[in-house]
């Protein structure tokens, strides 16, 4: 047997790819082993969303050239490959800067990897980053029952790849390519092949998962609410999530299904980026916070005790105080559950990078700081209301301490309880009993007694 390491950075299509790069090197005989010391093949599926995710890269591969060097000396081999979209923006220059590399391969052609490895292994640098005429998806295999079910009871699935939005700070339209949706049956297979294997929620994934529009078994084109609608009657899928979503592509069926489906968790990744609308516009959203604000409206109308949550970038060029004052005022006004924000980090080849207005450094980190202060306390408002909320947990893991075990709520919220006879994969009434640094406690309860809709709608 041959032993891989996947390491992965970025986003959860990325962590989702590594499980697909694990499965279709199984059959060529390679196990996924937890650290780089003794793998004979190292895959580092990398992020380029901003500098220093991309700059993490090269920082590895420098340690990387020791460990290869060291093993060498045992006489043994080692192969170096760069996979995702570090790997698909900056190809040939990978090799260049770091000689250690011996593949580099693109999103796009991760299910050709055995051949790409097979050839840098004669020698050869191989620089894979063209968007083949083959389709992946078809050619990636499915992993065994035994993996499926060892990989945890909640599962990502890609259901829409690339984006054509084109925000002008954006690496994601270049490094991952036009917008393509799956088609619903391989969908579905996949999504049954995971519930049969023990999976009990599937988040659904894409770069802009709503703007989903695969080819449905009827010949129509589907959309993401009637997707989520299919997949909610697989047995055994419990909940359903998705992420990442555009404000522009939140459809009435989308919001519909947030309203009638039970299996969709109340739960939405909305990001808006700033709450200016010239910084809107210049960041080219097609949407101003207006709309932002009404779709959110519409969504807390279908279901009041939703959780959002969203992505901010503080800085980007040309942003001034009152420009940062309208993202603090809608920050305030929404009450996010949750929220990632970022420094803007101009990207080579995106329009946003060649503007001359770029903000210093010390300012950027200053409205960070103020930002994450704002969502830190909107994230801890939000968790101390849920406290006395009875309501259900799927139950993914052990907890900290014996006896405990952990999982989340419906909110996605981390929660730590005591349980006896409670198994992995089973869902449990908990009432919330109080908030932690990172996660929440609970106390299992009989039944459901006060319906988890009705209390949190007073949030
Ligand atoms: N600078 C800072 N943050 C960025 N993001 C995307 N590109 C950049 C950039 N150039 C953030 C956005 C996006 C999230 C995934 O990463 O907020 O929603
Ligand atoms: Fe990037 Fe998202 Fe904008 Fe697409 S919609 S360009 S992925 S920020």
């Amino acid at each position: 047997m041959k032993k891989v390491f996947i390491k992965s950075y970025g986003c959860q299509m990325n962590v989702y790819d590594a499980k697909r790069m694990a499965d279709v090197l199984r059959p060529e005989g390679y196990v996924e082993v937890e650290t780089a010391d003794n793998a004979d093949l190292v895959v580092l599926n990398t992020c380029h969303i901003r500098e220093k995710a991309a700059e993490k890269v090269y920082s590895e591969l420098g340690r990387l050239r020791e460990l290869k060097g060291e093993r060498a000396s045992r006489g043994q081999d080692t192969s170096i490959v760069v996979a995702g979209c570090v790997a698909q923006a900056e190809g040939a220059e990978i090799t260049r800067r770091a000689p250690v590399v011996d593949l580099v391969v693109g999103p796009q052609s991760y299910h050709h990897l055995p051949g790409l490895i097979a050839r840098s292994r004669s020698g050869e640098k191989v620089v894979e980053t063209e968007f083949p005429a083959d389709d992946k998806f078809d050619h990636l295999p499915a992993a065994p029952r035994a993996v499926t079910r060892a990989r945890g009871v909640s599962a990502f699935l890609t259901v829409q790849e690339g984006c054509d939005k084109f925000c002008t700070f954006c690496v994601v339209p270049y490094t991952r390519g036009a917008e393509m949706s799956r088609p619903v049956v391989k969908i579905l297979a996949e999504a049954e092949q995971l519930a049969d294997a023990g999976v009990r929620e599937l988040t659904l994934i894409g770069q802009n998962v709503n703007a989903y529009h695969g080819e449905g078994p009827d010949g129509r084109t589907w959309t993401l609410g009637l997707l989520l609608e299919r997949l909610a009657q697989i047995p055994g899928v419990a909940r359903l999530r998705y992420t990442t979503s555009h404000p522009r592509d939140m459809d009435a069926s989308l919001i519909a299904a947030h309203r009638d489906l039970p299996a969709l968790m109340p739960y939405l990744h909305l990001p808006v980026q700033s709450g200016s609308d010239r910084i809107l516009a210049a960041m080219n959203r097609q949407h101003d916070s207006d709309e932002y604000r009404r779709i959110i409206d519409r969504v807390r109308a279908a279901r009041p005790d939703i959780a959002l949550s969203s992505d901010f970038i503080v800085g980007f060029p040309g942003e001034t105080d009152a420009d940062f004052e309208d993202t603090m005022r809608l920050v305030r006004d929404i009450g996010f559950a949750s929220a990632y924000s970022f420094k803007y980090s101009p990207r080579p080849g995106t329009p946003a990078a060649d503007r001359d207005d770029q903000l210093p450094e010390a300012v950027k980190s200053e409205r960070l700081a103020v930002l994450q202060a704002e969502l830190d306390d909107s994230r801890r408002a939000f968790n101390r209301a849920t406290v006395g909320l009875v309501t259900d947990i799927l139950v993914e893991r052990q907890g900290r301490h014996p006896g405990q075990m952990a999982g989340k709520s419906p909110y996605l919220q981390a929660v730590q309880f005591e349980a006896d006879g409670v198994a992995i994969g089973d869902t449990i009434t908990v009432e919330i009993t109080e908030t932690g640094p990172n996660s929440l406690f609970g106390r299992p309860v009989g039944a459901l007694s006060t319906p988890t809709r009705e209390r949190m709608g007073a949030l």
